[in-house]
């Protein structure tokens, strides 16, 4: 009995926590963000999840795969400049984290190195969760 108590008084705090962390974004801002995913980030860190099963094999996927990396980046700096973080200072933290790992992708791309392209995936992986369990209420 007692701990169905504990447990039922826990249920406001959780439902407060989860409205707190769904920040609104207006409808312009909201449809640009979702043109950028659906013209570059999607794709983009589509290809680079991809790349973990079948590594590149010869220069010219390398050099692609950079490319597509470098992409992503810009496409993180179009989020960061879609907020003069002023009022979103956590939107700034999280489109910077994008672009850096984007660019520590782009780089490992460069070098070949492969195992350095799974370790970006998964901090890139991160700053998309980080985001939307903010922005886009958690999914
Ligand atoms: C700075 C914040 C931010 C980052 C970083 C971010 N997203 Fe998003 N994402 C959003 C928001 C906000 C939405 C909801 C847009 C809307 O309302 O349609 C969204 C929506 C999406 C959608 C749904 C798109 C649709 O058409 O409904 C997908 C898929 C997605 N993101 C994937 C990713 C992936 C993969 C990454 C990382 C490589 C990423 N996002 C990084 C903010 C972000």
């Amino acid at each position: 009995m007692r701990t169905i108590k504990v447990c039922l008084s826990l249920i406001p705090a959780v439902a407060s926590i989860a409205i707190a962390s769904n920040r609104e974004l207006t409808p312009p801002i909201r449809a640009e963000v979702r043109d950028l995913h659906t013209k570059v980030i999607v794709p983009a860190s589509g290809a680079l999840f991809e790349a973990e099963r079948e590594i590149p094999g010869t220069d010219h996927h390398w050099q692609d795969l950079q490319g597509i990396a470098k992409e992503l980046a810009k496409a993180s700096g179009q989020l960061l400049a879609i907020n003069d973080g002023k009022s979103e200072p956590n939107w700034l933290k999280h489109a910077t984290s994008l672009r850096d790992e984007s660019e520590s992708i782009a780089k490992a791309a460069g070098a070949k190195n492969h195992e350095a392209i799974v370790a970006g995936n998964g901090r890139l992986l991160s700053a998309c969760n980080a985001c939307h369990a903010e922005y886009r209420g958690g999914k």
